[in-house]
């Protein structure tokens, strides 16, 4: 599915703006380089394509055949997918389980198996794999590249996050819409992500899991490895009725998923900006290999609400020994702060804090480092993000950082610099806080710390 040598797009419109259409542009414009071919009995060609009328007449091999056409012709082209050798489909259609024609769902379950075939979906918005440069989904054109894969039960819910990602400057590794579950579900894809060398974190968006215990039981092993996050909608008893009739998915009893996904190291995140928080800066951040964080700040206020997250991730504050508190107060006037927070105070430029930040780096007993900003007028945001990047070029990335910067226009441009080199920076101290929680809190479950 995600390295086809040929992807064959059965329904394929030759009108813009209709899904079949848009899926065939964008595979074809993020530059998937394996064999394209546009199935539509009534047309030629669409974009520049040669277009045949049946999936059986397509001379070379498909391995994946995205199918777009209404629901009640589908059981029918899977039929010829088998006959022809295809390897998945994936259903964009809808129309099935989540309306009440489960024995349509069923039908289109039993042809794939009779032929070996997997199924994506139905009712989903498609796949992308950065690897291979597919992007068969109707979603945007320019998604960039990274080390998520963020797997979504939602279709709308998955496309705006798709479009969210590029705004935020996250990169995903690939982007697995799973509508109805209805053969391949959440578990199938933890193990090839498990393995897939581009993923380093996978994030989920569920509404419920099909297979509970198999489900458990692969978690359980990929988050040894690999850090799971999981959104899980349908907590209350309105939102599990509304689950219902959006995926025909049974949400279940709340106290039984978060049992779970505790017992299997899983990270759950409350919502959507919690949950790409953290994958941002799990996916670019070394783990930690200790507990001993500090914080580093040329505001007193931030410093203190940082601290106060602290304790609300279980994120510990170590105390200074005092060699090292002597090292950070070259970086301070005399009414600064080593108590951590270290407080470099408001006059402190991008000099003092690429000092001690490189101090942090350096000291082994340090095991993560906090760094805040509050925009003053001494120091230019931009000038501070450029002195984080050549303090890490210089020292590497071995450690966890996460940044945050508040402030105005300027703080946002250089946040997203630093985003877009790998350096995990947000707006608030909080979210910062909360993300190297949520990387401490797997660390600790797999014994790392
Ligand atoms: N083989 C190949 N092509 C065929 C076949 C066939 N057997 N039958 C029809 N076609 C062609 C049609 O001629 C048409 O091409 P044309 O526009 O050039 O004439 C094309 O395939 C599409 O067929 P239509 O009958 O026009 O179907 P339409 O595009 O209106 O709808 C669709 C198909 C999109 C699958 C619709 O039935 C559907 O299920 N829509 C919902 C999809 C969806 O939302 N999925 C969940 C996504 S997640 C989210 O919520 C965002």
């Amino acid at each position: 599915m995600f390295n086809p040598r040929g992807v064959a797009i059965i329904g394929a419109s030759r009108k813009p703006g209709k899904i079949g259409h848009e899926i065939l542009k964008n595979i074809i414009e993020y530059g998937y380089k394996g064999e394209i071919y546009p199935i539509n009995p009534k047309a030629d060609e669409i974009l520049g394509k040669k277009v045949y009328k049946s999936i059986l007449e397509v001379p070379g091999t498909v391995d994946l055949a995205i199918i777009v056409i209404p629901a009640k012709f589908v059981a029918e082209v899977l039929e010829e997918c088998g006959k022809k050798g295809v390897k998945a489909v994936a259903v964009i259609s809808s129309g099935f389980g989540e309306v009440g024609r489960h024995d349509m769902e069923e039908e289109i379950v039993e042809i794939s198996k009779k032929y070996g075939m997997r199924l994506l979906g139905p009712n989903i918005f498609g796949l992308f794999y950065a690897p291979t440069q597919l992007n068969a989904t109707f979603g945007p054109k320019d998604i960039l590249q990274g080390n998520i894969a963020f797997i979504t039960q939602s279709g709308a819910l998955g496309i705006a996050l798709m479009g969210w990602t590029i705004l935020e400057n996250i990169g995903l590794s690939a982007i697995v819409s799973v509508g109805n579950k209805a053969d391949i579900d959440d578990d199938d894809l933890l193990e090839y992500f498990s393995k897939d060398e581009k993923t380093k974190i996978i994030l989920i968006y569920m509404e419920g899991v099909k297979n509970g215990p198999r489900f458990i039981k692969i978690a359980k092993e990929v988050t040894k490895n690999k850090p799971i996050i999981v959104l899980k909608a349908g907590r209350s008893k309105r939102g599990a009725m509304a689950a219902a009739s959006h995926t025909g998915s049974l949400a279940g009893s709340d106290t039984i998923y978060s049992a779970a996904f505790k017992q299997t190291g899983i990270l759950r995140a409350m919502n959507v900006a919690e949950a790409f928080d953290w994958a941002r800066a799990i996916a670019e951040l070394p783990p930690p290999e200790g507990e001993n964080t500090i914080i580093i700040t040329n505001g007193g206020g931030v410093g203190v609400m940082a601290t106060d997250a602290c304790e609300d991730y279980n994120v510990k504050l170590m105390n200074l020994p005092e060699d090292l508190a002597q090292e950070f107060r070259k970086y301070m006037p005399p009414f600064g702060s080593v108590k951590n927070p270290i407080d470099l105070t408001g006059q402190a430029s991008e000099k003092e804090f690429a000092g001690a930040l490189k101090t942090a780096l350096k000291d082994d007993r340090i095991h993560a480092v906090i760094l805040l900003y509050c925009q003053t007028a001494i120091t230019d945001p931009n000038s501070l993000a450029d002195a984080i990047i050549n303090v890490i070029k210089e020292n590497g990335k071995t450690k966890p950082l996460v940044i945050s910067m508040v402030g105005g226009k300027e703080c946002a441009e250089a946040m997203k610099k630093l985003n877009l080199k790998g350096l995990p920076a947000y707006p608030i101290p909080e979210r910062a806080v909360s993300s190297l929680g949520a990387y401490m809190k797997w660390a600790r479950y797999i014994g790392k710390i």
